[in-house]
């Protein structure tokens, strides 16, 4: 039934559905241009989130962002978009122990980047670990803003290309 939808939206010059990267961003990553600038630069959310979409665009791809510092709403993230084509994950400080986190994401049945602005595996020692690494299928550290850009290129490439 949805094949005929698109094929008559198609013959009437409309465009196809296109797929949809999903961007979670956990605990205080909406205070980002506040936070210590040598882990974190003066980058705010509202620039990574414009720069993401605008790699997602360039590449034929729809892109929504959700940022939360609730950790039962991450879950739910997590749940209402784990058939999405694509997700890069930064759950901030969670990334270190949320089982819950690590559990949901591994219900998600498309490629999921883990990634982190800066370099957790330089940090305190509780910083290296992380209990969602084993569910992502890429993980990106240390790279700041690039890093999604990095992470969402390579998603797109892994789900099936870009336009
Ligand atoms: C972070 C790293 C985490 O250790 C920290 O708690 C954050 C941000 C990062 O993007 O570098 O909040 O995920």
């Amino acid at each position: 039934m949805n094949h005929d939808r698109q094929t008559q939206g198609q013959a009437q010059g409309r465009a196809a559905t296109r797929p949809t990267l999903v961007v979670l961003h956990g605990v205080n990553l909406d205070l980002l241009g506040e936070r210590p600038v040598e882990h974190y630069g003066t980058i705010t959310l509202a620039d990574i989130e414009r720069t993401v979409a605008a790699t997602a665009a360039q590449l034929g791809w729809d892109c929504v962002c959700h940022q939360t510092n609730h950790e039962g709403a991450f879950v739910e993230f997590v749940h209402r978009y784990r058939h999405a084509a694509a997700l890069i994950v930064n759950p901030g400080a969670w990334t270190h122990y949320s089982y819950a986190i690590r559990d949901a994401l591994e219900l998600v049945c498309s490629p999921v980047a883990e990634v982190h602005l800066s370099q957790i595996e330089e940090r305190e020692d509780w910083r290296r670990v992380s209990v969602i690494a084993d569910v992502a299928s890429l993980r990106v550290l240390g790279r700041g803003v690039a890093g999604y850009v990095e992470a969402a290129k390579e998603l797109i490439h892994l789900a099936g290309g870009g336009a």
